[in-house]
């Protein structure tokens, strides 16, 4: 099509655009939405949970199963209530907030300018404020039927705190000696006081943790290390290199079992925000749940008899929030030169959540098409659809990130061809059908 060559092209300038199309696409969209919704809880939907999974599968091949010295692990959301005394959950994970008398809103006493939001919708000049009070993050529930203190439980607000519990198991159970590192994907809970744009900041998210044990001697070279996997990671995942950065934390910033903290940063439309962090939290977590249980869990160097606790370093990366940065990075307006535009996400093939949709010209093609689509099936996910003119289907795939359309033609009976069509380029290569599914191989699967 002659028109389709783009002219020019924008990134995301304003949030709102993507969250209209997450919700309408069927990526990310809020929770009970048919009550009105739950702030700070998001729902992803048919789209948003295959590229969920993808970038998770791709964190769990990088971090776990291409190294001999990382295990896996998936423990429980709710683990013993003294784990997050002795993890300094219950004294220090709070923020300071505050409340409005006025208009019954609660702040964070240190993001006030959202105060400063209310205060001019509610047409008043002067906000009515408490003094800041301290507010825990952490939700509680109960334990089976007693109603007692003793039964009160916390849903996790971090993954690792399990990893530092299993230390001993795991090490023993896959026979790890140091330097090595437990790993593990899963929800995270935290009673937010501003869950804010979109769900960067939620209060029930997914993160991919990984504590690495080490000899006190070799903390600044595995910190470094860590450091350098993770970028390096963010940039594998297509994000682009401009707007991501590392930054260091000031020692006035640092979390109270940190001894040395980068962020790894992209830069939303909303500003540079954090999406990992890369902790050294010396013997901190160890030493702590050692005292609290009872149980030594340090080591003994076998050759020098050395008894020492382990130093972590720890990598923790928001599953959810490199998720809206992939999609923020990816989105793209085009305008053609037939003076139509298209919506497009430039997600890379590898975590696109449809890799190939078949198209067939006409609804008197369905057989045909409808066998080579279920033979890619097996491998790959597709979407089919035989509705509506060509150039529209295109369009409906491009907005969701799909990196390749095949398209089966009336020639497609005679040759045993297809045509297929990249997403970015819009070019169009002819291929024999036998070769569809290693072509699409050879460019959604590229090795590592
Ligand atoms: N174990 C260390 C730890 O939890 P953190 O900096 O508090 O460190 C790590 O969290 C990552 O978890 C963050 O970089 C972010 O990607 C994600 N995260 C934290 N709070 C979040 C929230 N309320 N909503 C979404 N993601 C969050």
């Amino acid at each position: 099509m002659a028109s389709d060559r783009a002219t020019t092209h924008r990134r995301l300038e304003r949030m709102d655009e993507l969250v209209s199309l997450c919700a309408r696409r069927g990526f990310v969209f809020p929770s009970s939405e048919i009550y009105g919704g739950i702030n700070g809880f998001w729902d992803y939907g048919p789209l948003g949970v295959e590229l969920k999974n993808n970038l998770k599968q791709w964190w769990w091949q990088r971090v776990v199963r291409e190294r001999s010295d990382v295990e896996g692990v998936d423990s429980s959301i709710i683990a013993h209530p003294r784990t997050w005394d002795a993890s300094g959950h219950t004294e220090h994970f709070s923020d300071p907030m505050v409340d409005c008398r006025a208009c019954k809103k609660r702040f964070r006493a240190d993001q006030l300018e959202d105060a400063g939001k209310c205060s001019a919708r509610e047409g008043s000049s002067e906000h009515d404020l408490t003094e800041p009070r301290s507010f825990n993050l952490m939700f509680s529930t109960m334990i089976g039927a007693s109603e007692d203190a003793a039964a009160q439980a916390y849903l996790r607000p971090e993954t690792c705190q399990s990893l530092f519990n299993d230390f001993k198991r795991v090490r023993e159970a896959s026979r790890q000696k140091l330097p090595f590192g437990i790993a593990q994907i899963g929800k995270a809970f935290r009673n937010e006081i501003n869950p804010r744009n979109f769900t960067f900041r939620s209060r029930e998210f997914e993160q991919a943790e990984m504590e690495f044990f080490c000899h006190p001697s070799e903390r600044e070279r595995w910190f470094e290390h860590w450091r350098d996997e993770r970028m390096k990671f963010h940039h594998d995942l297509g994000l682009d290199p401009a707007r991501l950065r590392t930054r260091s934390h000031a020692d006035d910033e640092l979390a109270h079992y940190c001894k040395a903290a980068v962020d790894v940063e992209y830069e939303f439309p909303f500003g540079w925000q954090e999406i990992e962090g890369i902790h050294d939290r010396g013997d901190w977590d160890l030493s702590r749940h050692s005292e609290y249980s009872g149980k030594d869990l340090g080591i003994t160097n076998p050759e020098t008899k050395e008894r020492f606790v382990p130093m972590v370093i720890e990598t923790s990366v928001g599953i959810d929030r490199t998720c809206l940065a992939i999609l923020a990075d990816a989105f793209v307006v085009e305008e053609l030169e037939g003076g139509e535009s298209r919506t497009l996400l430039q997600i890379h093939p590898r975590l696109a959540p449809i890799k190939v949709a078949v198209l067939p010209l006409s609804k008197k093609l369905a057989e045909p098409a409808h066998t080579l689509s279920d033979g890619l099936r097996k491998r790959f996910n597709v979407f089919y659809d035989d509705a509506g003119n060509i150039g529209r289907r295109y369009r409906r795939q491009d907005e969701v990130g799909t990196p390749f359309c095949v398209t089966y033609d009336f020639e497609s009976v005679d040759d045993g061809c297809v045509t297929i069509r990249e997403r970015d380029s819009m070019s169009q290569d002819r291929v024999s059908i036998d070769a569809v599914s290693r072509y699409l191989t050879e460019r959604v699967e590229p090795a590592a």
